[in-house]
C-alpha cells in the first residue's frame, strides 16, 4: 500500500472511493435513508472533490494499492482532519489506518499539535482504537445527528494497543 499526495487526476477516481464508502459503508449513519444520502453525497462530485485538492492550506492523500485508490484522506495544516474514506473494495486491510497515520504526521510536519475530527457512527469504533477522544456532543452534519467531534493529540504513538477482544 503506497501513500502519497493526491493530484488533480485522481478527483474522478477519488471521487467514486469517497461515494462508494459513503452508500456501501456508512449505512449505520444514513440508515439508507434516500434524503439523507442524496444530502451527503450533493457535494461529492469530480469538479468539488478536484477544487478541494488545491487548497493550500490542506493536504489530500491516497493510498493506492496494485494502482486502484483504496482509500482518500485529507488534512489542514492546523490538524483537522476532512475526509478518510476507504473504497469497499480495500475495507478491513489497513487502509484507513495506515493512511490516517500518514494525514497525523503531515499536520505534525505543519506544526499542528493535535488532530481533529467529526467522526461517523461507522469509523467511531476505529478512532477510538486510534488514541481519539470524544470532546463534545454529537453535532449535525448533512440532517444526520452521529457526527462525533473527536481529538488526539499528536506526539503520542499512533496506535493504542487493542485490549484483546476487540474493540
Ligand atoms: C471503519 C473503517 C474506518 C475502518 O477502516 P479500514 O480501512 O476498513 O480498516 P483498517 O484495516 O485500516 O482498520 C481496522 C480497524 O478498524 C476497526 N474495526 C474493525 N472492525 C470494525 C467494524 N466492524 N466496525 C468499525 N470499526 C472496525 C478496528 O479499530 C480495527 O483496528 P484493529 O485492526 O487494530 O483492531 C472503514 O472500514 C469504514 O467503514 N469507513 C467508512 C468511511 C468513514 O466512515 N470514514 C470516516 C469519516 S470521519
Amino acid at each position: 500500500m503506497e501513500i502519497r499526495d493526491a493530484r488533480r487526476e485522481d478527483a474522478e477516481e477519488a471521487c467514486r472511493v469517497l461515494r462508494r464508502s459513503i452508500v456501501e459503508l456508512c449505512a449505520a449513519d444514513h440508515r439508507h435513508d434516500p434524503g439523507l444520502l442524496a444530502a451527503w453525497l450533493s457535494n461529492k462530485t469530480p469538479q468539488t472533490v478536484a477544487a478541494w485538492m488545491s487548497r493550500p492550506d490542506a493536504s489530500y492523500l491516497v493510498a493506492v494499492d496494485e494502482g486502484a485508490i483504496a482509500a482518500i484522506g485529507a488534512v489542514t495544516d492546523a490538524g483537522e482532519i476532512l475526509l478518510n474514506y476507504v473504497s469497499p473494495d480495500a475495507r478491513f486491510r489497513g487502509a484507513s489506518r495506515v493512511l490516517l497515520a500518514a494525514l497525523e504526521s503531515r499536520a505534525a510536519e505543519r506544526g499542528a499539535t493535535r488532530c481533529t475530527l467529526i467522526s461517523t457512527e461507522t469509523a467511531r469504533r476505529f478512532y477510538r482504537a486510534r488514541g481519539y477522544e470524544e470532546v463534545g456532543p454529537p453535532v449535525r452534519k448533512f440532517g444526520m445527528d452521529s457526527g462525533y467531534p473527536m481529538s488526539k493529540p499528536l506526539g503520542l504513538t499512533a496506535t493504542l494497543p487493542v485490549p484483546s477482544g476487540g474493540v
